[in-house]
């Protein structure tokens, strides 16, 4: 086979269990593998774990556990969600594993080299929760007056030493790429978000820290760890032999929109920086409530990808975030939803048509099916049409 694919989904932050989200974003990307394997590539399908940084080490404390023995267990979690959800990913990365900090240590060092990467002194908004920086212009305000992420998670003021990726550098070129490229970013309306953003201006970002120390190594300077974002995307490439010869890659990146900036931005960027190809295009999708409300804790409206396929079925709950809602846009997971569309879409309309197709074929005992033919014109237009839509479907 010469027609390669590679399609990944996001690696997770193993501080809480697997739920619909994250099964949601796996669950599209196995699509994706599955279509490009039966369409004739040789397909990688990629996902993962992201273990280190401020927001794990605090987790792991909470526990009263080391960070390494909080992610051993944590991440399994996650390994098993294939399982649960029935992905065929062919390969699970652990940004805890060796070959990922051989791989983190190499584009810094590339980055270096290319005089992409300068120490000065940070100072700013943290939200450890996203494990982001913001602008003072784009948090917003909290009930009692306190300032929060655009996400809703608190901020920190942070000030330290801390080495700088010249991103402002790549502005015109990120700009020349969504015009040149105009699917890189997808659905449409997140491209021209990530358009806006970068006419705004971009600013270097800090990438490394130095006030906790659960993160890969600065090379030839310890006192620092890499942010764990720089660490997070480089996965990607980890996982097809960075720094060694890549296969697979470039890949298509399926994401939810809370993480496109980075990986529309930030990441194309880094990898200009360091000589190596940029993705083929990055998908964001939307975001799933349940029941109506954000799914949270507190609200008890958290669905548990586990219990959920036992009670309703893999195939069903796969069938059903898919079907749901339009891929991009966000959505609402209703039992109710569910319950309907598993009675009437695939019991009544699919249920009937194999009933009916299969009691014609038992009736017609002896009968044949006739062999698969040469293929008319009619029929090659009809595949590469159907091709054409489905291919669509799936890539927006
Ligand atoms: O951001 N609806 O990990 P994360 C839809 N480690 N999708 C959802 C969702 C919801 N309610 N909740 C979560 C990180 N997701 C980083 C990623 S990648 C190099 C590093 C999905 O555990 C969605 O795909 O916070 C979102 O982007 C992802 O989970 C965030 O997972
Ligand atoms: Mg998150």
């Amino acid at each position: 086979m010469s027609k390669r694919a590679y399609v990944t989904a996001p690696i997770y932050y193993p501080s809480g269990n697997p739920h619909m989200g994250s099964a949601y974003t796996s669950t599209a990307a196995d699509t994706y593998a599955r279509f490009m394997r039966m369409d004739g590539f040789d397909t990688k399908f990629l996902t993962g774990t992201d273990e280190h940084g401020m927001k794990l080490q605090r987790a792991a404390e909470k526990q009263g556990k080391t960070p390494q023995k909080y992610v051993d267990e944590m991440s399994e979690k996650f390994r098993n969600l294939s399982n649960i959800m029935n992905l065929s990913n062919d390969d699970f990365i652990r940004t805890t594993e060796d070959r990922h900090h051989k791989s983190c240590q190499a584009i810094w060092n590339k980055l270096k080299e290319n005089g992409y990467i300068y120490k000065d002194t940070y100072s700013g908004w943290y939200c450890v929760s996203d494990e982001a920086y913001y602008d003072e212009s784009e948090l917003i305000e909290g009930e009692d007056g306190q300032k929060l992420a655009p996400s809703g998670h608190s901020v920190e003021w942070m000030e330290e030493e801390s080495y700088f990726f010249k991103l402002s550098v790549f502005a015109d070129k990120l700009l020349d790429l969504y015009e040149n490229t105009p699917d890189f970013v997808q659905p449409d309306s997140r491209r021209n978000e990530v358009i806006s953003f970068v006419k705004r201006g971009l600013e270097d970002i800090s990438i490394s820290r130095t006030t906790f120390d659960w993160g890969i190594p600065v090379p030839n300077d310890n006192k620092h760890v890499m942010y764990v974002w720089i660490d997070a995307l480089t996965n990607y490439i980890t996982a097809d032999g960075y720094p060694n010869q890549l296969t697979y890659w470039p890949a298509v990146h399926i994401v939810g929109k809370d993480i496109l900036r980075f990986h529309a931005i930030y990441w194309p960027a880094i990898l200009m920086g360091a000589d190596i190809p940029i993705p083929v295009k990055v998908f964001a999708h939307g975001w799933w409530t349940s029941e109506g409300r954000k799914m949270s804790k507190s609200f008890g409206n958290v669905i548990d990808p586990e219990e959920i396929t036992k009670k309703y079925g893999i195939d069903q709950i796969r069938y059903f975030i898919l079907r749901e809602v339009p891929f991009g846009q966000d959505g609402d997971f209703k039992i109710s939803r569910l319950v309907s569309r598993i009675n009437t879409e695939l019991a009544n309309d699919l249920g009937n048509l194999f009933q009916r197709v299969l009691s014609m074929v038992n009736k017609n005992c002896g009968a044949t099916i006739p062999a698969f033919a040469e293929l008319s014109d009619l029929d090659k237009n009809l595949v590469e049409l159907s091709t054409f839509l489905v291919g669509d479907a799936l890539c927006g």
